[in-house]
This record gives C-alpha cells, sequence and structure tokens, in this order.
C-alpha cells in the first residue's frame, strides 16, 4: 500500500511527503519539477518526475506501487497569473487533474484527497464562509478548481471512488523544525513576500489595493500554517481509508487578517523594517474570505497546533534565513527523515 503525492516537490506537497514518510507510509511522489525541487522531496520517498497527465505512466506507477490512496497537490496557483493566462489554468489544473482521476479509477485506487481552493468561493456574502455558501469563483484559477471537485464528486458516484476536497484558505509558515518550506521563485505569496522583504532578497514589497470596502482598505484573508494543513490530509486519508465518505471541508482558522496588518506582523516578527509601496488592485483578489472550519475539526477530528499569525510570519522568516544562508554553489541534496 503506498500513498501518491503529486506535487510533492511543491511547497506544500513536500510537507505532506515529509509527514508521511514520518508516519511510517510510502510515499510515491509525482512531480515534473517545473516550480518544485527534488531536494524537497524526502530520500525515504520515490519520485517520479514526470507529467500527472501522462496516463501509461501514472496507472504504470499507482499498479507497480499498490497505491490506495492519491492526494492531489499538482497544480497552477497564482491568482492573477490565471486571469492573464486562463486556458493555462484550465490546463494545468483543470484537465491534468480529470487525467489524473481517471488514472486512479483505471488502477483501482480506493481514495482521492484534493487541494481545492477558497477561491472557489469568490467573495462570499458572508463570512467566515460555510461550504455551503455559493459558489462564484472571481478568478480562472477558482473555476478551474472548482470544475475539478465537480469531476470528482461525478467519477465517484459512477465509480465508486470515495474522495475528500479540502479548500485552503491563505497557506503560509514553514515546516517548524526548519527543514523545508516555500522555496518558489518568484513567490507572489503575501507572507512570503514580506518574508523576502524583511530579510534583504528584495528591497521592496508592494500593497496591491488599498481601496477595498474594508477597515484599512486593504483585503482580508485567513492565513493557515502549512503543517496543520498537512495534517488535515493526513486525517482525510485516514478517514478514507476506515471507509468514511465523502468531505469538502475548508481548511482555515476562521480569523482574518488585512494585508497591512500582515505586514506589520512580519516587521515586528523581523524586528526590521522595509519599504511598502502602494499600488492598485490586482486582478481577480476578492476583498475578503475567512474560514468557517467546523466541518473539518467535527469530521477530521482536526485540531490546529498553529493557528497563530506571528508564529506563521516566524517559521516564514526563519525558512527565508535558511535559503539566504545557503550556499547557492553547493546544490542542495534530498535528505532523509532520520538525518533531519
Ligand atoms: N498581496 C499584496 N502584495 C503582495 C502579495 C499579495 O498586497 O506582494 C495581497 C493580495 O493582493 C491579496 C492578499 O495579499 O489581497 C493575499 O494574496 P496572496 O497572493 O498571498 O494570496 P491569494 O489570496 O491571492 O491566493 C491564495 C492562494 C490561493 C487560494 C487563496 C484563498 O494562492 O490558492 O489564497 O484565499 F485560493
Amino acid at each position: 500500500m503506498a500513498v501518491m503525492v503529486t506535487g510533492g516537490a511543491g511547497y506544500i506537497g513536500s510537507h505532506m511527503a515529509w509527514k508521511l514518510v514520518e508516519a511510517g507510509e510510502s510515499v510515491v511522489v509525482v512531480d515534473r519539477l517545473s516550480t518544485g525541487f527534488d531536494w524537497a522531496v524526502p530520500a525515504e520517498a520515490e519520485l517520479i518526475v514526470a507529467d500527472i497527465a501522462d496516463q501509461d505512466l501514472i496507472q504504470a506507477a499507482m499498479r507497480e506501487h499498490a497505491v490506495d490512496a492519491v492526494i492531489h497537490f499538482a497544480g497552477s496557483i497564482i491568482v492573477s497569473e490565471s486571469v492573464a493566462d486562463p486556458l493555462a489554468y484550465y490546463l494545468n489544473n483543470t484537465v491534468a487533474s480529470r487525467s489524473l482521476i481517471e488514472s486512479a479509477v483505471r488502477s483501482g485506487v480506493s481514495g482521492f484527497i484534493f487541494s481545492s481552493t477558497a477561491a472557489v468561493y469568490g467573495s462570499p456574502a458572508e463570512i467566515p464562509v460555510r461550504e455551503g455558501a455559493a459558489l462564484l469563483p472571481e478568478s480562472p484559477y477558482g473555476t478551474s478548481k472548482l470544475m475539478t471537485e465537480m469531476m470528482l464528486r461525478d467519477a465517484a458516484a459512477a465509480h465508486g471512488l470515495r474522495y475528500a476536497a479540502l479548500r485552503y484558505f491563505n497557506v503560509a509558515g514553514a515546516d517548524p523544525e526548519g527543514r523545508i518550506g516555500q522555496s518558489t521563485e518568484g513567490a507572489t505569496h503575501l507572507i512570503k513576500v514580506a518574508a523576502e522583504a524583511a530579510t534583504g532578497k528584495r528591497d521592496h514589497m508592494t500593497v496591491f489595493g488599498t481601496d477595498y470596502p474594508t477597515p484599512d482598505g486593504t483585503c482580508i484573508r485567513d492565513y493557515i500554517h502549512v503543517s496543520d494543513l498537512v495534517e488535515a490530509h493526513y486525517l482525510a486519508l485516514q478517514r478514507l481509508r476506515a471507509g468514511g465518505g465523502n468531505l469538502v471541508a475548508n481548511c482555515g482558522y476562521g480569523s482574518g487578517y488585512s494585508v497591512l496588518e500582515v505586514i506589520d506582523a512580519v516587521k515586528r516578527v523581523a524586528g526590521r523594517d522595509f519599504d511598502v509601496r502602494l499600488q492598485d488592485r490586482r486582478p481577480g483578489d476578492a476583498v475578503a474570505i475567512v474560514a468557517n472550519s467546523d466541518l473539518a475539526r467535527r469530521e477530521l477530528g482536526w485540531s490546529p497546533r498553529y493557528d497563530d499569525l506571528e508564529t506563521i510570519v516566524a517559521h516564514a522568516l526563519r525558512w527565508e534565513e535558511i535559503l539566504r544562508a545557503r550556499n547557492t554553489a553547493t546544490p542542495l541534496r534530498r535528505s532523509g527523515v532520520s538525518a533531519a
């Protein structure tokens, strides 16, 4: 029995792979390394460098490793990029996921856990938002993920696949033990960008939009620590293996912070000031989005450990320092759990 982790060389997927290996699972990572890093994958996991849409290869790997569950992270994740290049998002997210779901069905995989997103709600009428709220994505990114949720629902009904779609709010932070973190080049996510500014990787950062209908005019988000998110997936895996039913659940903490509040937190925790410039709104951004996560807590027994903005920021900053200190002349290598 093994778990296939797609996108397992990327930010969230690599944290998942480490968690699974630590829990004694056999792990097969599939990643084409377009944005991920082979060194982020624990040495104990098998790394297959491939496209998730390569059905022959994926089905052979599923059979060879007796994969009973897929945790599907691979995909494109930048809201503004999806507005500029929607067809790339439908290809990388929706079309590739369709292939992967078909491979899972054909190979007799019984459980499927999918990285969905809060972006499926757009700007909800009420926050914190519950799973039953209207699904009105405001970007092709959100739509591409919603379409995948729908395919999973229908494939589950027709073919007996069981699934969990976890709708992530804003994922941030890094492994509390400092082994991995968000290493993406040219990252666009707020806490990552602010951490780069605080540690000197960039000389300034920009706030996109200060005229939103919020108390300080900037967008509000619910920031969740990557390790808590990974824990929710692990619990979902156990639930599916125990015969639990399909689940679509929010993963966030239920607390909203504005862009300016987050930047203040980064400056405070880093103990450093940096240049912040104000600009117009970024296309595709929703005004305010905060999770109601009662369902995940109830159905998965999920109990977050790092529900604190300063802790998230501190871990993100520490990872930024680790990346900075590494000598880029020495290629990073994959390492194992025991050596960490
Ligand atoms: N922001 C800035 N400056 C930056 C980066 C971001 O002002 O340099 C602002 C954005 O405009 C937005 C907020 O910070 O208002 C958060 O932006 P992110 O890029 O960090 O994240 P998004 O909310 O756009 O999207 C993220 C994930 C999605 C997920 C969504 C859920 O990328 O996958 O959170 O809310 F769906």
